[in-house]
């Protein structure tokens, strides 16, 4: 069964053979399951870029998808995380995609006979947003290996910087944090924002996640933007080559200002737009290897 839960189930041969895939897609190479498959998307927490390029992916594909309205199911009258999905097994989806609050979230649903593939488990996984960041900076650099990546702000709850811290240094890449020392993981590579800046290739910025924390925040937004806000003039200090990533949701005037977000070295679109090739790639796999 292929299945995707986190990136650390694959070898670095296997990354490097998912991303060549999803390369193919982007260069235009078309599969067609002229509706004959059904992609089920369940997402029990809020998401509007992976939900819906799976959905894209899925139609890229010529699949059809189901969009399940998590709220107004059965899962409001107390029905389990693994009855909803033997549901989805039972009435003959092809491939279910999830998102869940609950850290490694499948670890109840390894019987399920269908390709599960995960679309976010709590603070724990992101392993597609981990696959298209990838895309994104082998096409700009065209290798890993040396790289310097500094991901900044709320370390200990993204599970963007647990993914790739993982990946990224099995790939040979050195990866810094930065960031509030309430939202540190220990201090290991932690590293002063400023100081930093014109020393790496990529800049990984990220959302304060208010909904995994009550007030953890001990900054007010405007102190967040003068201590750890990208803005055009830090911006300047950035190496020539280096990009500037952000999983987004972003919030315009914390951790990214509003010029930065669209600016040259931003390549947050470009994320965006390759997460619809790294889905189509996992889907296809997943329908041919399920
Ligand atoms: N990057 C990301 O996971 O965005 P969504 O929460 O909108 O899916």
């Amino acid at each position: 069964m292929f299945n995707v839960f986190r990136l650390s189930d694959f070898d670095v041969k296997e990354i490097q053979s998912i991303l060549d895939s999803a390369q193919a897609f982007a260069d235009g190479k078309k599969v067609d399951y002229q509706g004959q498959k059904v992609v089920s998307n369940l997402f029990f927490e809020p998401s509007t870029r992976t939900h819906y390029s799976f959905d894209m992916a899925a139609l890229r594909l010529g699949c059809k998808t189901q969009n399940v309205d998590v709220a107004n199911s059965s899962v409001q009258k107390g029905e389990t995380l693994y009855d909803t999905v033997k549901l989805f097994e039972a009435i003959g989806s092809d491939v279910i995609v999830i998102r869940h609050s609950q850290n490694n979230y499948f670890e109840d649903l390894k019987g399920i006979q269908v390709p599960i593939l995960n679309g976010g488990d709590g603070t724990g996984n992101h392993p597609t947003q981990s696959l298209l960041d990838l895309l994104t900076i082998r096409q700009e650099f065209g290798h890993f290996e040396g790289l310097k990546c500094m991901i900044v702000g709320d370390i200990k709850h993204s599970r963007v910087a647990h993914t790739n811290y993982e990946v990224m240094t099995r790939l040979g890449m050195e990866v810094y944090f930065s960031g509030p020392e309430e939202f540190a993981e220990g201090q290991e590579h932690y590293v002063p924002f400023e100081e930093m800046l014109d020393q790496v290739d990529i800049v990984m910025l990220l959302r304060v996640q208010h909904e995994r924390h009550a007030s953890l925040m001990k900054l007010s937004k405007e102190e967040y933007h003068k201590r750890y806000g990208l803005t055009v003039e830090k911006m300047k200090k950035m190496k020539e080559t280096a990009i500037i990533m952000h999983p987004a949701p972003f919030n315009r005037g914390v951790e990214i200002a509003d010029d930065v977000v669209e600016s040259e070295k931003s390549r947050i679109f470009k994320q965006m737009k390759n997460g619809v090739f790294v889905r189509m790639a996992l889907i296809d796999k997943a329908l041919q290897h399920g």
